[in-house]
Order: C-alpha cells, then sequence, then structure tokens
C-alpha cells in the first residue's frame, strides 16, 4: 500500500480530511551476528531493514489512543489515563506498553488516532515486535511536543530504551536492547556494531562485494517461545553469578574473555549452564572477528563465522529446532553460499545467508526445495535491503 492508500483508508475509518495527518515509521531488524549476547552485555551486529511497521496518526482532543490495523482487521481503543488495563491485549498490548513508558518518564502525551501498517511478518524473527514498538514511541512523542510547544529533538536512543522497557515491563519479555536499538539506530546501508553492554555503536558501511543477503523464513509458528528465551536468560545470570566470584572484576558475560572462561568453566557444574555461557563467551568473540573480517572484505571468513555460530546456537544455547537446523544445512548445500545462520531469538523464525548475488535464483529455488521435501513446510524468501531507523516521514 502506498502512503496515499494509507491516509485514504484512515480517512475511511476515523473521518475528516488529510489535514493534521502525520506518518511515522521504524523498521525490523535482521542480525547478521551476536545471538543472545546483547542481555549478557556483549556485542551485536544487527542491521534495519525496509521492512518496516509504518503508522498513519493524528491527535486527537481527548485522552483517547485508537489503533487498528490493516492486515489484521483489528480496532482497540485505549485511554491514556488507564493504560494498564491493556496488558492483556493480543495486538495493542506494545503500543500501550510504550505510551505507559513514555508518561512514567515524563513525556506529555495527548489522545491519538492511529491506523498501522506492518510489514515486518509476525512473530518471525525479525523484530515486528520492536518495529512497532519504536515507530508508535516517535508517533507519540512528536504529536506530544507539537501539541505541547516542545522544542527538543527526539532522542531515539531513549525512545529504543523505552520500547525495550515497553517489552520487559508491559509485555512480560525479558528481551534486550538489540532489537529496538537496530529500529530505532538503523541506516541504509550500514550494519550497526553495537556494544551493548554501554550502548557505544558504529555504523559499518555493508559493502557485501558482490553478495546479498538473503531472510529465508521457516513459516513455523514459534511455540512457548518467550518462556524458552527468559529461561535462557537466567541460565546466563546463575552462569555469571558462579564465574563472578573467580572473576570479581566482570560486571557481566560479556565482560569475560575466552580464556578466562576456559580457566574457570568447570567451577559451573551444571552442564546445561556451562554450555549457556560457552555460546554467550565465544559468541561475543565472533562478533568482534566478523566485523574485522567484513572491514578487511574477507566474506568468506565472515561466512565461516557465520556458520560457527549456528552449530553454537544449535549445540549449546539449544535454541534451532528442526526447521531452522534444516533451513541452513539446505543453504549450505548451494554453491555460491558463503554462510548462514538463524536469526533473533530462534525457535523458528528466520535465518539469514550471505549469498552471491548471480547465485540468488538458484539458492531460493534449491533451498526451498530441500527444506520443503525434509519438513513438510514452504518457506518464504526477502531478499533483504538495509534501511533507515525510525522517524517521521514527510
Ligand atoms: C530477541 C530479543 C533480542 C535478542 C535476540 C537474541 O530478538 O528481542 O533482545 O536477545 O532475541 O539475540
Amino acid at each position: 500500500m502506498t502512503i496515499a492508500d494509507l491516509k485514504k483508508k484512515f480517512i475511511e475509518i476515523y473521518g475528516g480530511t488529510e489535514e493534521g495527518i502525520r506518518i511515522f515509521t521504524s523498521p525490523g531488524r535482521v542480525n547478521l551476528i551476536g545471538e543472545h549476547t546483547d542481555y549478557n552485555g556483549g556485542y551485536v551486529f544487527p542491521a534495519a531493514l525496509t521492512l518496516s511497521s509504518t503508522v498513519i496518526a493524528r491527535p486527537r482532543a481527548d485522552r483517547m489512543m485508537n489503533m487498528i490495523a490493516t492486515d489484521l482487521g483489528i480496532q482497540v481503543e485505549g485511554s491514556l489515563d488507564r493504560l494498564d488495563e491493556y496488558k492483556a491485549l493480543k495486538w495493542g498490548n506494545y503500543q500501550y506498553g510504550v505510551a505507559d513508558e513514555l508518561q512514567k518518564a515524563g513525556y506529555r502525551l495527548i489522545g491519538c488516532d492511529l491506523l498501522y501498517h506492518d510489514t515486518v511478518p509476525l512473530g518471525a524473527g525479525l523484530s515486528s515486535s520492536a518495529a512497532i514498538e519504536v515507530a508508535t514511541a516517535v508517533t507519540l512523542v512528536s504529536l506530544g511536543n507539537t501539541a505541547f510547544n516542545v522544542e527538543r529533538p527526539i532522542d531515539m536512543i531513549e525512545m529504543a530504551l523505552i520500547s525495550q522497557k515497553a517489552e520487559n515491563n508491559y509485555v512480560g519479555v525479558n528481551c534486550g536492547i538489540m532489537d529496538q536499538f537496530a529500529s530505532a539506530m538503523g541506516k541504509k546501508d550500514h550494519a550497526i556494531f553495537l556494544n551493548c553492554r554501554d550502548l557505544s555503536y558504529k555504523h559499518v558501511p555493508l559493502n557485501l562485494k558482490g553478495y546479498s543477503i538473503v531472510i529465508a523464513n521457516t513459516n513455523k509458528k514459534r511455540g512457548l517461545a518467550d518462556s524458552k528465551y527468559n529461561e535462557r536468560r537466567s541460565q546466563c545470570e546463575a552462569a555469571f553469578e558462579i564465574l563472578n566470584k573467580f572473576l570479581p572484576e566482570a560486571t557481566c558475560l560479556g565482560e569475560i574473555s575466552m580464556d578466562d572462561f576456559n580457566k574457570h568453566k568447570h567451577k559451573i557444574k551444571d552442564e546445561t549452564i556451562r554450555k549457556r555461557a560457552e555460546h554467550v563467551v565465544a559468541e561475543d568473540d565472533r562478533v568482534l572477528r566478523s566485523a574485522e573480517a567484513l572491514n578487511n572484505d574477507d566474506i568468506a571468513l565472515f561466512g565461516k563465522y557465520m556458520i560457527a555460530s549456528h552449530e553454537s546456537l544449535r549445540d549449546l544455547y539449544e535454541v534451532t529446532g528442526v526447521e531452522l537446523d534444516t533451513l541452513v544445512e539446505e543453504a549450505l548445500k548451494v554453491d555460491g553460499c558463503a554462510g548462514s545462520r538463524m536469526t533473533g531469538a530462534g525457535f523458528g523464525g528466520c535465518t539469514v545467508s550471505i549469498v552471491r548475488e548471480d547465485a540468488v535464483g538458484r539458492f531460493i529455488d534449491e533451498v526451498g526445495n530441500g527444506y520443503t521435501a525434509r519438513t513438510g513446510l514452504a518457506p518464504s524468501f526477502y531478499i533483504s535491503e538495509v534501511g533507515d531507523g525510525g522517524r517521521e516521514l514527510k
């Protein structure tokens, strides 16, 4: 749908004219490498997509925040004064959560009518939720700033942090900062090298020298992913608590080197907990090496780290599953595929592969056929373009 179509649709639903309508957008992301490291104070290397959540917005005179989704046909109405009442909503809870955290942080909001148009596939590990959260944060703050004559520019890192808080506190998923940060701070044709401990970051040009990023969706619904995610997170905390006794200087797993880990890992008696920590420490190291490989235009080496990352997520962190493993195995059979791995939280969702441009068509055919033959599921493919972060569309 074009912006003109969306405005027309908005007026059909909410009435009025084009006057006062504003448009905001924020993207999903693909993580190239650095999985389950963010909440351990480690490094991640995501890139914002051009798949996004777009919000058509118009302020209201009262305190109602009304929302509709173009694709789902869902309509919800809520008051900015009763935000603790909407936590159980299946759709709309992310947005009310963001409004709640914004108000708690001191932002003055006004009522509004909102129409959401989301092109990030839902629940596929491409951060559809972060896209909605950050788009909502930018929308609400922009409308409030205009209504109350606030001139301060929007702090996008703060929008990311508030969106993450909404997901932690309102939705109840203990996610890290990667997705919201990538959505808020993305830059066209760049990946983001982010240190999740202090949020220092660098935009790295994504010059893949004749290779494309291909995303493949397992199209497997993610069951129980949230509770397993929270479980992995507490296992990492348990591992750190033990290691920290012997490495008192470290403040998180992300600060522990491979050498130190190897010296002390036998102190973690529970094998599962030890495996979780080993993944995190090694993955963190791989992010640093991958960024260096990319900097040296060494796509083959970058691909090798991606493969090692997937194996570690499969064997040590145990968040892949048969669908993601099959997609990666089929991808690696294709001549011209430099590397492939799951991306996002896991338990279903998507893989990301680096594929030589001239091999992309063949890759899609062969991986699609191989995957369907082995799982009975039809995958979807997206040739991803790397886009900008959250903003108003003028
Ligand atoms: C989800 C979370 C992120 C991150 C990834 C795993 O996408 O929202 O914070 O932990 O999983 O790397």
